[in-house]
């Protein structure tokens, strides 16, 4: 059968840059293909030639045995090209339906008038989530929606008209185990349905329990296609990074300190319960939890982001009240958040002015800034990060998803903090870059800093912590220690079904 997308010698280079080179790729009819590589090495490029973001500088795209040419995202859509991009798209004000149907509304003639038909629009988007079994109503705004549920509407809305091929870019990165097994269910029937799957993830579990074959890039190029029953991680790790890897949790021993922050019976905003912790010095401090269990609230209020309602903070046995995150980052606690977009980095801002943001005054001397300190710090964070791009210059919009995770994580970094708290550091972030943040971790934790990580990935809390919390529902429900660390344990409670939550509200 002739394959749904062949791709041969696309090209395609930015300024300074050589995203694409001579770059090869096949997509049979009726597969699950995934494309993997570090980050920067090219592979939302490669997918923004397909849908005509980008036009390639040379190469050739044959689309069911016939060569085209695309000009722009809506000719990929009705040439039966669908994406859902790594950063959602959508527009939060805008309801569910009218992010569906924009620019391609229904519409009816009344007399003289052309007029949008929302019954049928309603009634067609109705049928589709009924489908797809997502429970949403079309009238909702996008803005009061979970990141989950974004991500099924993005589905929806690939699929309103009968695409042949989906792109999906990272589509599980923030979405909990749960989330992510309903998506594949979708995904496989699909499949079933003929039509033909790109996609693109950094967990590698998740490409041998959904894929049919893998293609590697490596720096733009092309580096192989397998089956996925016929490979394993190692092989795909080595055809990643170009050579092999062993050590994925580079995690020291380390000398624990005396106590270093403590917390008593915490609560806030409805969100925290009766939050008791210690943390000690040197200590890599894990947080387990579903989506929504509080652990991101616990993050901002020990940060000063959500000054707390009940209980107390005590920072070197003294109570520390921060009224906001800059108190809080001059006593040396400093919290990396998990929306990068949001609060992390500004896309149009350049690589160095973004890490030594939060550090002006350290630089500058009676209002002189020193430039040239400012570019000494932020070359030794690209380098020690590897942050992908030609200099410290270079805007960060135009930088991969995961190497702006990497200038989030260097402007914390970059202030020498005492106390760090990481949410979800590595999201996106490639097997090389993670293991190269891990190590950093590690030897920060050796030196004497301490460190609080919420991760979703359990290996990851497992292979670097010494003590694990669990939350849920804005409490915590359990904690282990690094000799009792268990996967099947930290899940049984992360899930439990308890009343736990509801004992707690009757007592406040
Ligand atoms: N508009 C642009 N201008 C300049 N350089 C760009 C632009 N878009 C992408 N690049 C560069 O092209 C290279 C490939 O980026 P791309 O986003 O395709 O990587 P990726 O494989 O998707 O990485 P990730 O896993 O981090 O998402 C990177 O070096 C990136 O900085
Ligand atoms: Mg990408």
């Amino acid at each position: 059968m002739e394959p749904a997308l062949l791709l041969s010698s696309i090209t395609k280079s930015f300024p300074g840059v050589i995203a694409l080179n001579d770059m090869n790729f096949e997509l049979r009819s009726g597969e699950i293909h995934a494309i993997c590589g570090e980050n920067g090495a090219g592979k939302s490029t490669l997918m923004k030639v397909v849908t005509g973001v980008h036009a390639p500088d040379s190469g050739r795209l044959v689309l069911f045995g016939t060569e085209v040419k695309i000009s722009n995202p809506l000719d990929a859509f009705s040439k039966g090209i669908a994406i859902i991009y790594q950063e959602t798209s959508l527009f939060e004000e805008m309801t569910v339906l009218d992010n569906l149907f924009l620019n391609r509304e229904i519409v009816k003639k009344m007399g003289p008038f052309t007029v949008l038909d929302y019954k049928a629009m309603a009634l067609k988007m109705e049928s589709i989530f009924k489908n797809l079994r997502i429970s949403i109503s079309v009238d909702e705004k996008i803005k009061n929606l979970g990141m989950a549920q974004k991500q099924m509407v993005e589905i929806a809305k690939a699929l309103t008209f009968e695409s042949r091929i989906l792109i999906l870019d990272e589509p599980t990165a923030s979405l909990t185990q749960q989330e992510v097994d309903a998506l594949f269910a979708i995904i496989r029937d699909l499949r079933k349905h003929g039509v033909s799957i790109v996609f693109i993830s950094h967990r590698l579990e998740e490409i041998f329990t959904l894929c049919d074959r893998v293609t590697v890039i490596r720096d733009g190029r092309y580096i192989s296609t397998r089956e996925v029953s016929a490979t394993n991680k190692d092989q795909l790790v080595a055809d990643m990074v170009g050579r092999n890897m062993d050590n994925y949790y580079p995690k020291t021993g380390v000398e624990i300190g005396g106590e270093l922050l403590s917390v008593r019976g915490l609560g806030g905003r409805e969100l925290l319960h009766g939050i008791d912790l210690h943390v000690r010095r040197g200590e890599i401090l894990g947080f387990a939890g579903l989506a929504g269990s509080g652990r991101t609230e616990l993050a901002m209020t020990l940060s000063g982001f959500t000054p707390p309602e009940r209980g107390e903070i005590l920072l070197d046995g003294k109570p520390a009240r921060f009224k906001s995150y800059r108190e809080a980052m001059e006593r040396g606690l400093v919290y990396v958040t998990e929306d990068r977009g949001k609060y992390g980095v500004i896309v149009d801002m350049n690589i160095k002015d973004n890490i030594v943001m939060p550090q002006l005054e350290k630089n500058s001397r009676l209002g002189v800034i020193n430039t040239r300190q400012e570019y000494s710090v932020a070359e030794a964070m690209r380098e020690k990060m590897g942050i992908k791009a030609p200099d410290t210059d270079f805007l960060v919009m135009n930088l991969s998803g995961g190497n702006q995770q990497k200038v989030s994580v260097s402007k914390a970094l970059a202030l020498n903090p005492r106390i760090l708290i990481l949410d979800e550091p590595t999201r996106g972030v490639d097997v090389n870059a993670k293991a190269e943040i891990h190590r950093i971790i590690s030897n920060m934790a050796a030196s004497g800093l301490t460190i609080l990580m919420i991760s979703s990935e359990l290996p990851e809390l497992i292979g670097m912590c010494d003590r694990i919390y669990v939350m849920k529902d804005g409490t915590i429900a359990g904690c282990f220690n690094r000799e009792d660390f268990s996967q099947e344990d930290i899940l049984h409670i992360a899930l439990a079904s308890g009343t736990a939550n509801t004992a707690q509200k009757a007592a406040v």
